[in-house]
């Protein structure tokens, strides 16, 4: 089975993905063109141009923060909220299946 995330634009529109455990949410979306993931750092915790909300039904089931990545959410364009991740973080794994985040408003 391969996990799915949904991709949830801040006009509600949805755009749905296959995305193989081991790869991150960032991975996928920049893979696919989804609008609203910029991801200037590639992964490596350096810019929070990858920021998004995650359902918070689905919150328990990610990757631990690291603090690193704890850091650089204080450098959200967008508010950073209590659900806020950076994507490239969430790697996905199996229990990760239907996992929605809200992309914010504006990255950069
Ligand atoms: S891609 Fe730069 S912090 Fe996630």
């Amino acid at each position: 089975l391969v996990p799915k995330v949904i991709y949830v634009h801040p006009d509600a529109t949805r755009e749905e993905l296959d995305v193989d455990v081991g790869t991150s949410v960032m991975q996928a979306a920049i893979a696919h063109d989804i609008d609203g993931i910029v991801a200037e750092c590639g992964g490596n915790m350096m810019c929070a141009t990858c920021h998004v909300y995650v359902d918070s039904d689905y919150l328990a089931h990610t990757p631990e923060m690291k603090p690193e990545e704890d850091e650089m959410l204080e450098f959200t364009v967008c508010p950073r909220e209590s659900n806020s991740r950076l994507s490239c973080q969430l790697v996905m794994n199996p229990g990760m299946d239907g996992i929605v985040v809200c992309l914010p408003d504006e990255q950069t």
